[in-house]
């Protein structure tokens, strides 16, 4: 949720934490701002709405003309009175006299927000970042000071004007009273004292007027990253919002303050304790997060998961035969200890988590269970030494899903991270992990995570089984090998698209659509309603098609389009003869059928009104291939809808809050 940047160096700080938004609008997109310190002064400009309303409202100054499409890196110089008043001078953000106008002046320090808004609706005067009353300090934020309600009572007890309805201005006000104390040094100083005041999530940013070249940052269960650069240095939410500039990054832990300057990175924990990050270098280039010549970075990605799965899968497998997990903490006597295996996710994350249940229990014969991260911690789980828990997360962000991992280790369960992003904080608390190479994922709606979920799933699966040496244990080998073969299948599924673009553009004014799917198909029928659902704002609803006839088919109206994920008739034939009744049943009540069906599967074509063909997939594995044609549909229908596709309204990609 809410991107974050700030910079200090020589060059204009404007143009780089601009260029740093625009790779973090993902994270949220409710409004987007920016503080630059220039001349002992804090200039803010900041806008509701996306990020090209605030980078309109800078257009329009009359000092700043970018040619169109050029990277936004100019220095800006002091002008005329800005179009549209667009920046705050220090009088309009105090509400005094607007009558000055002030220039961005080339400032080299600055601080940049996206938002998804938590308190405060998503308007002008809650966009980030917030000042200080005397305009001193500027403040951006992600994450929830659950406290702000006591703090902000206390600082209008003393007489201070809050100019907006957010949480996070409480930190601004907060840092100026500390700033004004004879014996704060700095701001460093001031933001140790006012985070042993906070309690939360918070990634927080920071600067002052009076100090120029310094970015103060604080991290409390919320991502902040350090990029450093030659004569300059960063701060951001994520590394690609400086990945153009830098691959050497450091990531700060829990509980640290950090300070930059052009030259200096200066990390200490709440107490002033000097301490250090753990640096790392960066192995994806910029050219990753940008969308290379798709309209959407969620074609992109689609067309990128048979690369992705093939990643995932790279290296895995040991000249012995052994599957290898990255970073494990447990030894294989740990496993072989494990009597029950619970895995935690949310949304897409959950649905990979549904498949890995089928597969994980037929290949270990430990019974697994799946739960919504946010609903885990709160029915109190058996959980003890011997569970083993396995929390799935893209981003390794997601805070119900952190939560519900801490909750696990409270009580003493062994926890494994399944993640894409390195050094997050999932992986970090986790006794292992298995990264899925995915690379970065920037559309809203996740596909290529999801895939990599998937083969990451298998692989802790057939790795438990391996190491527990259980009779299942022969099929590892096979398994593996299927598994390679998968990212060829999926490019395969890619190469068939068309006619599921022209279906979905006919689908594109449909009411409502139901997707139906037996044993692992089901969490893939799930999967496509939530995609459905997410970009094109459609009612659409995933179903085990066995439950059809307890409730759901009286849904099913004349025409009604009906998604049926059907699966293999070799791996389990009895399922998918039970699936084939079901499509004649809702065909019978006047529903349209789009059915996904193996190539070679002759039994659904008198069924099918229209039929999407898959490769030839063991049945376990098969997810892989039928989720494509379903994320194919959504992006369509959606895009056809006129939607934005990577930035689906009220969402954010990673979801830092509870
Ligand atoms: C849907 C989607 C979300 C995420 C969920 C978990 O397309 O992307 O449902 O899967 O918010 O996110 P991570 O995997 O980052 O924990």
């Amino acid at each position: 949720m809410c991107g974050i940047v700030g910079y200090t160096g020589a060059r204009s700080a404007l143009g780089i934490v601009l260029d740093g938004l625009r790779r973090l609008e993902y994270r949220g997109y409710d409004s987007a701002g920016v503080a630059v310190v220039a001349d002992g002064e804090l200039l803010v400009c900041k806008r509701a709405g996306k990020l090209s309303n605030l980078e309109k409202a800078l257009m329009e100054r009359a000092d700043w003309h970018a040619p169109e499409g050029a990277p936004v890196d100019q220095p800006l110089t002091s002008g005329e009175t800005p179009a549209g008043e667009p920046v705050l001078s220090r009088q309009e953000a105090s509400g005094k006299d607007a009558a000055t106008p002030l220039g961005i002046s080339g400032g080299t320090t600055a601080i940049g927000h996206t938002r998804w808004a938590t308190h405060g609706g998503p308007t002008d005067r809650n966009a980030h970042p917030h000042l200080s009353s005397d305009c001193r300090v500027g403040v951006i934020h992600n994450g929830i000071i659950e406290n702000f309600a006591q703090l902000r009572d206390e600082l209008e007890g003393c007489d201070v004007e809050f100019a907006s309805d957010t949480d996070t201005e409480c930190v601004a006000h907060l840092l100026c009273r500390e700033l004004e104390k004879p014996d704060v040094a700095d701001l460093s100083e001031a933001m140790r004292r006012v985070c042993q005041r906070l309690e939360g999530a918070f990634t927080l940013l920071a600067v002052d007027a009076n100090a120029p070249g310094v970015v103060v940052g604080a991290r409390r269960n919320s991502p902040l990253v350090v990029g450093r650069g030659a004569g300059e240095n960063y701060l951001a939410s994520d590394v690609s919002a400086f990945i153009e500039h830098t691959r050497e990054a450091i990531e700060l832990g829990q509980d640290q303050i950090v300070m930059i300057t052009p030259d200096e990175i200066v990390i200490t924990d709440f107490a002033g304790n000097t301490t250090t990050g753990k640096d790392f270098h960066i192995d994806w280039d910029a050219s990753a997060a940008e969308k290379g010549g798709y309209d959407y970075f969620m074609l992109k990605e689609i067309a990128e998961q048979p690369q992705a799965v093939a990643e995932t899968l790279i290296g895995r497998l040991t000249d012995a035969g052994e599957i290898m997990l990255d970073e494990v903490r447990l030894t294989d006597q740990d496993l072989r200890d494990i009597d029950k295996v619970f895995i935690v996710a949310c949304g897409t994350a959950y649905h990979a988590g549904m498949v890995a249940k089928y597969a994980i229990e037929h290949w270990t014969r430990l019974p697994c269970e799946v739960e919504l991260a946010s609903e885990f911690r709160y029915r109190d789980p058996v959980l003890d030494r011997s569970t083993l828990v396995v929390a799935i997360s893209q981003s390794g962000e997601t805070m119900d899903t952190l939560m519900a991992l801490r909750h696990a280790k409270e009580q003493k369960a062994r926890v494994l991270a399944i993640c894409n992003t390195n050094g997050s904080t999932i992986p970090r608390e986790s006794d292992g992990v298995l990264y899925t190479h995915a690379g970065p994922e920037i559309a809203v709606a996740s596909t290529k995570a999801f895939l990599t979920q998937l083969v990451a799933c298998y692989l802790v699966g057939l790795h438990l089984s391996q190491v527990r040496g259980i009779k299942y244990a022969d099929e590892v080998g096979a398994v593996v090998a299927q598994l390679q073969a998968m990212p060829s299948k999926v490019e395969e599924v890619l190469t068939t698209m068309e006619p599921v673009r022209e279906l979905a553009r006919e689908l594109a004014n449909s009411r409502s659509v139901l997707f139906i799917g037996r044993h692992v198909g089901y969490p893939v029928a799930l999967e496509g309603a939530l995609k459905l659902k997410e970009l094109a704002y459609m009612h659409a609803e995933g179903f085990a098609a066995g439950e059809l006839k307890h409730g759901p088919i009286a849904l099913i109206d004349e025409g009604t389009p009906v998604v049926c994920v059907v699966p293999s008739p070799a791996g389990r034939g009895v399922l998918h003869d039970k699936i084939v009744s079901n499509i004649q049943e809702i065909r019978a009540r006047g529903a349209r059928t789009i059915v996904i069906a193996e190539e070679g599967d002759e039994a659904v074509l008198p069924y099918a009104d229209d039929l999407v063909r898959v490769p030839r997939t063991p049945t376990l594995l098969a997810p892989l291939v039928t989720t494509v044609p379903l994320q194919v549909l959504a992006c369509e229908i959606a895009a056809s809808r006129g939607h934005d596709v990577d930035q689906p309204r009220n969402l954010a990609k990673s979801v830092t809050v509870e």
